[in-house]
């Protein structure tokens, strides 16, 4: 068999990725916090922390002077110890620029995690110091003999720890701060700001560091309290917040409708150029807002903020950004790097199971790409016990942050052959998750993916069965299904889509070795097909231990489940009518009842009339059934009508209020004639009798 693929290996030591801190040291007086915070208001991607804020922030306190006689020298230093210790675990890929309180170094531990920064000593002579602040309420600032000999003291600590000292008596100015960190930037550097570690959410000077200007947030409902945290913070930092948009996000919102939304609300509240976007959420809303930030008056600064395990380790970085044109994913989009990226992993702590497993196999394919270094993290993930797995998702998740940061670096546009590594697995995964119309999940189908595409390497490269064997080994213990019964027929037709393709066949993701990812390998379907009918394709879904997982199923009955006008307003609109449930949370639900009866359901949600038709002329090609809420419209909206009336499949028409008991404008409903069921007054259990019905129907 040919093999013309191409290396697409990158140079990436995990242990020697340079955590490019710099840290400011000097005695009180020297201008650190001035001079950090300058430098972090400059607009670059620089990660701002500040030992003395954060150790305020600890103790809830105001100001550092209180706090020195509220709880004494000894108890400050050592939670000083403690901010610093906590902030140097947390693995960077950007700039950071620290500023230290005057008596951190005293700290051997503190000394130590500062051993591959770039320490800058800010010197100046007592006197300019004294001057500077005397007079001034610090504690140790009340007499002019003792700050001196403590002057004295310091400056051996910081003669000792230093890599740069600069004179700062200079104005701010001059002190050549840029030349100092031209000099320290690693050469694969892509500006990408992408910071990991636990509770960086929590750390305002971080967020607020690297928002300048005012600031509009976008968030997914599904993490108020993660957006509530952060805006607090950034109120607290004194920034303005001139939009939040909290929306309801899903595979199914990720559209251009949503996206005109964003860019409405910050039109309205007259965002500029200046300002920046913070979007906190998964993969389709960081998409959405990625991509409205980067058409938004050409282009304004984003912060990402991912907060799914997937996102973690890989939609959310890297600034590729888009919707879906209908059923079409991403079809439609741009690269626009993040400004920085916060990946807070102690978001993880709530993560439901499945949405653990379907970060898994991105995690652990990353693995595979990276080398044996990040793919024995994901075997310690597997081998952890529950209480023991934290700890090792955080290395993992750290682990893949930063390679997929490092290929972004190396080939950003994905036109060199080296991005298209992280596509191992997905053009069959892809392939499964069109012809189940979604049933089965993102990452349950690039496992699949991913066991094909190493039999493939098997049968192009000579790469080792022992891959193959691996990796499902791998996935089994996570409880994840590398086989599946779809018939290689099912899979076909939707290679015809796919972008890697030309008349020679596509270009396949296939890997060498584990660390060996070969791109651009052109293989005819016929070896696919091969190597899926002999080890990919089983008879029948597969039972792993106990539990019987969702596996690749033959293709379910799809049900466009359809929301109209102000729907997406559920859980704050009249609750005594609607209920409180929010319409993400009725989605989710409307989706494990369809997966129950063993339907598809396909739910949008638009306040677009346009859209709302166009959705339903659609579906005579794509679903089985429909089931449609069209709020207000239902009494009025004579093109609804006309729309379901051809539809050859069955039609529900649902509201979750009794319109029959409720005002009279709302007793009658246009859409009536054309509907083949109708539940009324069933709140959000009424779709679960819809989809019943509908089962029943297509039985
Ligand atoms: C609704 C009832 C409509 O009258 C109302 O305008 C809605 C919701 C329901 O689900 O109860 O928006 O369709």
């Amino acid at each position: 068999m040919s093999a013309h693929g191409y290396s697409a290996a990158i140079d990436f030591d995990p242990d020697a990725t340079p955590n490019v801190r710099i840290v400011l040291v000097g005695f009180m007086g020297a201008g650190k916090t001035t001079l950090a915070e300058r430098w972090a208001d400059s607009g670059g991607p620089v990660l701002w922390f500040d030992s003395d804020r954060a150790v305020m922030r600890d103790l809830g306190s105001e100001s550092v002077v209180n706090l020195f006689e509220e709880v004494g020298e000894a108890r400050f230093r050592e939670i000083e110890r403690n901010v610093i210790l906590a902030r140097a675990g947390a693995l960077a890929r950007g700039v950071e620029v620290w500023s230290l309180g005057g008596g951190a170094l005293l700290d051997p531990d503190v000394r130590a995690a500062l051993t591959d920064a770039c320490v800058v000593w800010l010197d100046a002579p007592v006197d300019v110091l004294w001057e500077r602040v005397a007079g001034s309420d610090r504690p140790l600032a009340r007499d002019y003999d003792s700050f001196r000999e403590l002057h004295a003291a310091r400056n051996e600590l910081y003669e000792r720890a230093a890599t740069v000292r600069v004179d700062a008596t200079r104005p701010h100015d001059e002190l050549g701060l840029g030349r100092i960190l031209a000099d320290h930037l690693p050469p694969s550097w892509f500006g990408s700001g992408l910071a990991v570690g636990g509770g960086l959410i929590g750390r305002i000077d971080d967020l607020a560091a690297l928002c300048t200007g005012p600031i509009a947030l976008v968030s997914d409902r599904a993490v108020t309290h993660i957006a509530d945290a952060v805006r607090v913070r950034l109120d607290l930092a004194g920034r303005t917040i001139m939009s939040d948009e909290r929306l309801p996000m899903g595979e199914w919102n990720k559209q251009l409708t949503t996206v005109e939304r964003m860019l409405e609300a910050w039109a309205n509240a007259g965002l500029h150029r200046a300002g920046t976007v913070v979007a906190i959420g998964g993969g389709t809303l960081l998409d959405a807002t990625g991509f409205a930030a980067s058409i938004y008056q050409r282009g304004i600064a984003w912060v990402s903020v991912p907060t799914t395990l997937t996102s973690q380790v890989d939609a959310g970085i890297g600034g590729k950004t888009g919707v879906n044109l209908g059923v079409a994913k991403n079809v439609v989009g741009t690269v626009h790097m993040p400004r920085a990226t916060l990946i807070d992993t102690t978001v993880l702590d709530d993560l439901p199971e499945e949405a653990l497993r379907d970060g898994f196999v991105e995690a652990a394919k990353t693995g595979l790409l990276a080398g044996e270094w990040l793919l024995s993290r994901a075997d310690e993930v597997a081998a952890a016990s529950n209480g023991d797995r934290h700890a090792r998702w955080l290395d993992l998740v750290e682990g893949c942050a930063g390679y997929k940061d490092a290929v972004v670096a190396e080939d950003p546009f994905d036109t060199d052959g080296i991005r298209a590594q992280l596509n191992l697995g997905h053009t069959l995964g892809h392939a499964i998750e069109a012809a189940t119309g979604g049933a089965v999940s993102h990452g349950s189908a690039v496992a699949i993916g991913v066991h094909a595409a190493l039999r493939l390497s098997e049968l192009a490269l000579d790469a080792s069965p022992e891959l193959a064997v691996r990796w499902r080994d791998l996935c089994t213990s996570m409880g994840i299904v590398t086989t599946s019964p779809l018939a290689w027929s099912e899979l076909e037709p939707f290679f015809a889509l796919d972008k890697k393709r030309d008349e020679h066949g596509i270009a396949w993701v296939l890997l060498g070795d584990v660390g060996d990812p070969i791109t651009e390998q052109r293989l005819p379907l016929a070896a696919a097909q091969r190597v899926w009918e002999d080890h990919v394709h089983v008879a029948h879904e597969c039972a792993v231990g106990e539990m019987l997982v969702a596996s690749a199923s033959p293709r379910h009955p799809r049900v466009l489940v359809l929301f109209g006008a102000n729907l997406d307003q559920l859980g704050t609109r009249d609750p005594e009518h609607y209920g409180s449930q929010t319409l993400a949370e009725l989605i989710r639900d409307v989706e494990t009842w369809a997966a129950a009866e063993g339907l598809v359901a396909d739910c949008r949600q638009t306040d677009s009339l346009e859209r709302f038709l166009h959705a339903l002329h659609e579906a005579r090609r794509r679903h089985h059934a429909v089931i449609i809420n069209p709020g207000a419209w239902t009494h009025h909206e004579l093109a609804i009508h006309d729309a379901l009336e051809p539809l050859a499949v069955p039609r529900v028409e649902i509201h979750l209020s009794a319109i029959e008991e409720r005002e009279e404008w709302r007793h009658a409903s246009v859409i009536r004639p054309v509907v083949d069921h109708v539940v009324t007054g069933q709140g959000s259990e009424g779709y679960r009798q819809a989809l019943r019905w509908v089962r029943g129907q297509l039985r």
